[in-house]
């Protein structure tokens, strides 16, 4: 009896006196571990008479069961003593500004995508996104691109394997599928311009297999071609951040607008390496654009005689590279750190148009 309880004192003892949980461990095994010392009590119960067995059995399990009590709350204060070091030893000061050499930067693609969201949220348009997997349909049906039509040959176009539900999609080769998505799901008046990555079989220094596009839908009633000027001027006023511009539109061809029109910017590129927007003999190609095929509104539930649309499609590549002299496409994809640094900008600098787009 008298063991019993001085064992309990001795092993309370060791407990309270253990400094970490790898001690408080090796106390548990020797009393409590197959070989411990009150396993070997428990063991001598066998051996006993009846009688012996009724006294002791009752003291050896409270011996055990006050151990075991006596550790397991050694232990939670041993970790939350260990959790509470680690976090003051971890602490980080998240006021401090960054170190230089560990400092991000964001991607000419991701800025320029800021920059022109900030440009047309400013401008009432909202952002729409769609998949880079497409259907089919969307991609090219539904945009009044006939099955027959040369862009869905397999040069230009990327596949997808046919599905079990015998949908047929594609790597969507323009953002203006988002035009039909957007349609399809909400009812005019439409502002709304879709950035994004869209992909073609074509590789060079000014054609990448994937590349961006930002595409502009407004369909409200009494749309016109005026609209669409001064929507692509206003843009490109903002977005090369100079107020004196002057574009060329030529007539031209897309399947999915009647008319159709092409976008030159004038530029000055008399010295080599050098770009001036507003001046000069040149002319800078910005994209395709035109009023809305009455039969794509038709197409995604759009009664055409009530409604008209302009939609425009540019590429954002190209757009980032004019703005920031940036002479390969395929440099913007080759996640060299070294580019990056040179060619990035400062991660917590959001481009609005009050604060400055590119500051
Ligand atoms: N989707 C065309 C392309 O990738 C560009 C384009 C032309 C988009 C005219 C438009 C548009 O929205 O109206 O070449």
């Amino acid at each position: 009896m008298s063991d019993i309880s001085s064992l309990q004192s001795d092993i309370l003892a060791q407990v309270s006196a253990v400094g970490d949980e790898a001690a408080l461990e090796a106390v548990r095994v020797a009393a409590l571990g197959k070989k411990g010392s009150i396993s070997e009590l428990m063991k001598t119960l066998g051996a006993m008479s009846p009688e012996e067995r009724k006294t002791q059995g009752p003291l050896l399990n409270g011996l055990r069961d006050a151990v075991t009590e006596a550790i397991a709350a050694r232990k939670s204060s041993l970790g939350d003593a260990a959790l509470e070091a680690r976090l003051a030893s971890e602490k980080i000061d998240v006021t401090l500004p960054p170190r230089a050499e560990g400092k991000g930067s964001v991607h000419p693609i991701s800025q320029v995508l800021e920059e022109i969201t900030a440009i047309f949220a400013d401008l009432g348009f909202a952002v729409a996104e769609g998949p880079d997997v497409e259907f089919d349909d969307y991609n090219f049906t539904k945009l009044n691109v006939p099955p027959d039509h040369p862009a869905r040959q397999m040069q230009d176009t990327f596949y997808v394997a046919a599905q079990a539900d015998g949908t047929s999609h594609v790597l969507r080769t323009h953002t203006s599928p988002v035009q039909v998505r957007t349609m399809l799901n909400q009812k005019p008046p439409i502002r709304v311009i879709s950035p994004g990555r869209a992909y073609r079989v074509d590789s060079d220094a000014t054609h990448s297999p994937m590349f961006h596009q930002v595409e502009a839908l407004v369909v409200d009633e009494g749309i016109h071609l005026g609209h669409l000027k001064w929507t692509v001027e206003e843009f490109c006023k903002a977005f090369f951040e100079i107020d004196k511009i002057e574009l060329r539109a030529r007539p031209s061809f897309f399947p999915f607008t009647e008319p159709s029109l092409e976008w030159d910017m004038r530029c000055d590129r008399s010295v080599p390496g050098q770009i001036k927007f507003g001046q000069g003999d040149d002319w800078l190609e910005l994209g395709g654009s035109g009023m809305v095929h009455p039969r794509v509104l038709a197409n995604c539930g759009i009664d055409p005689a009530r409604y008209q649309g302009f939609a425009f499609g540019f590429g954002l590549d190209r757009m980032a590279m004019l703005k920031y002299a940036i002479p390969d496409i395929r440099s913007f994809f080759e996640s060299d750190l070294r580019w990056l640094k040179h060619y990035g900008f400062a991660a917590l600098d959001i481009p609005t148009l009050d604060g400055g787009l590119s500051k």
